[in-house]
């Protein structure tokens, strides 16, 4: 490389390939130790804060191998590593060793997938990235869509092409605030957090989302949905989409898809599916028929980032027809060179949120091809297998009540041999003991589990989207949470105010 301009940021081939080597080098050591460490350290923000100091700005430049080394001994001692087979927490996979590679080299190269001139052979694999998610879940090849950093981003994106579709033509021009109609939103009270912040974000306001109740078996009661449709419509609402969740963030619950795509068809609503964390069992053929009917949608969430094992941050939004998103999102300003008269010539900038664009479909894309199909059917199967064990061994257990099991999250709870639950009294105490447990658990570094808040009953709660976690692991984990829970227990016998 011959370059007369030298400046500070250039790293010599030499010197790329010596301090290269060294950090993949590092990296293999760390995921092939990855078993042996902590879930997490549990340090904490001011212990951390001790750790990287306080100064100021640098003034000067340091060498690049001191920087590089410095930062992965600081992230592989002080992180909490969502790749250990004892992390079931929240809905976070463990993430393919080939996302890492792939990160470094899209970054390496930098296509900047907004416009196809400037990322010609990326966004062609980002084209075959979302044909093969579509094909994948089984929906029709058709469906298009766009990459978005995770589930918020994929909901919000089709959330506002279903605006455009369905709202008052003039919506784009006009703005929501001239509409002299209310606009109305309908999905179940088990909908993840990113319906209220899109409802803020794109001018319906909350009070525009009617909670659906759930039914006994937690799914949206499509029946309250259609009667709270028609008041609606009755009381001079517009009702513009409704959404199912295909795998509730809390217990994995699948609605009733092909019921709630009936009720739009019947109503003329956009139906779109948040299957951010579960929609990819439907590539298990046993689990395919809880899907039925998310062919029928109009969109449909989904996130590699979880159960498709990719690495932070990947999302996906598809789309029947991806018009919707040229419409909402595409504008043409005068320095934009972007022409798309060749054929099959596509501006993602034109399909969403971002102009500029990271070439994120890479990991998946090259782990899609790793594993295939049958790979992911492999990997999804065992991951509820074990949820399914992780339940199993907690309704066995004297001093365990399994509370719910779909997909791969498993609920439990904690209940001392001398505490029957049932009283009022009882389920105070078994609520502020599981919470107790579960911070205890958080930062003691065995074992990473989250929560649920189940029919008022506050539970652990494990998320299997792991390919390292084992029979042996779960095992393990309820021997943990066992002896954690007996400890907490009589610390909170002997000193009720801890
Ligand atoms: C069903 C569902 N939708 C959306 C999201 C949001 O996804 P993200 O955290 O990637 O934005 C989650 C996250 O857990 C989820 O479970």
């Amino acid at each position: 490389m011959t370059n007369d301009r030298h400046n500070p940021i250039e790293i010599s081939k030499d010197e790329f390939k010596k301090i290269g080597h060294q950090l993949v080098d590092s990296i293999a050591d760390f995921i092939d130790t990855i078993r042996e460490k902590r879930v997490t350290t549990g340090e904490s923000p001011k212990q951390l804060q001790s750790i990287i100091g306080t100064s100021s700005l640098p003034e000067n430049g340091r060498p690049v191998d001191e920087l590089l080394s410095t930062a992965a001994e600081l992230l592989f001692n002080h992180s909490l590593f969502n790749g250990h087979p004892k992390f079931l927490g929240y809905i976070t996979s463990s993430a393919a060793p080939l996302g890492a590679l792939a990160d470094l080299l899209a970054a390496a190269v930098n296509p900047n997938v907004g416009a196809n001139i400037l990322s010609p052979i990326a966004t062609e694999i980002e084209k075959q990235t979302i044909r093969w998610l579509a094909e994948f879940i089984g929906v029709s090849p058709n469906y298009g869509g766009i990459l978005v950093s995770g589930g918020n981003m994929a909901n919000f994106t089709a959330f506002l092409a279903a605006r455009t579709a369905k709202a008052p033509e003039n919506i784009k021009e006009d703005g929501i605030s001239n509409d002299k109609t209310p606009l109305a939103i309908y999905c179940s009270k088990t909908t993840h957090t990113w319906i209220e912040k899109a409802a803020v974000l794109f001018g319906f306001g909350t009070k525009s989302i009617r909670w659906i109740p759930t039914d006994a078996t937690n799914k949206m009661d499509n029946q309250v949905l259609e009667k709270t449709i028609r008041t609606d419509l009755e009381n001079s609402f517009k009702p513009i989409m409704v959404i199912g969740t295909a795998g509730d963030v809390s217990t994995g619950v699948v609605d009733d898809l092909r019921g709630i795509a009936a009720v739009c068809k019947r109503y003329d609503l956009w139906f779109h599916i948040d299957g951010a964390y579960g929609i990819p069992a439907a590539v298990v053929p046993e689990q395919k028929i809880l899907f039925a009917g998310m062919e029928e949608a109009d969109s449909i969430a989904l996130d590699p980032h979880k159960w498709l094992y990719s690495p932070l941050e990947a999302g996906c939004t598809l789309v029947k027809d991806p018009n919707h998103l040229i419409e909402t999102y595409s504008s043409h300003p005068v320095y934009y060179n972007f022409s798309n008269d060749e054929p099959l010539t596509q501006n993602y900038y034109e399909y969403g949120f971002q102009n500029s664009r990271g070439f994120r479909a890479l990991k998946v894309w090259l782990t899609l091809q790793q594993v295939g199909r049958s790979g992911y059917i492999k990997m999804i199967n065992e991951d509820i297998q074990l949820s399914g064990l992780f339940f199993e061994l907690a309704k066995k257990h004297p001093e365990l009540e399994a509370i719910t099991q779909n997909l791969s999250i498993t609920t439990l709870r904690y209940v001392p041999l001398d505490y029957l639950p049932g009283s009022q009294e009882n389920e105070t105490y078994l609520n502020s003991l599981n919470e107790a447990l579960l911070n205890e658990l958080q930062h003691g570094g065995e074992v990473f589990l989250s929560n649920a808040l189940v029919k008022e009953k506050y539970c652990l709660r494990g998320c299997i989207v792991n390919f390292r976690t084992s029979k042996k692991d779960i095992e393990e984990i309820i021997t943990i949470i066992v002896r954690e829970g007996k400890k907490m227990h009589q610390k909170l016998q002997q000193n009720p105010a801890s």
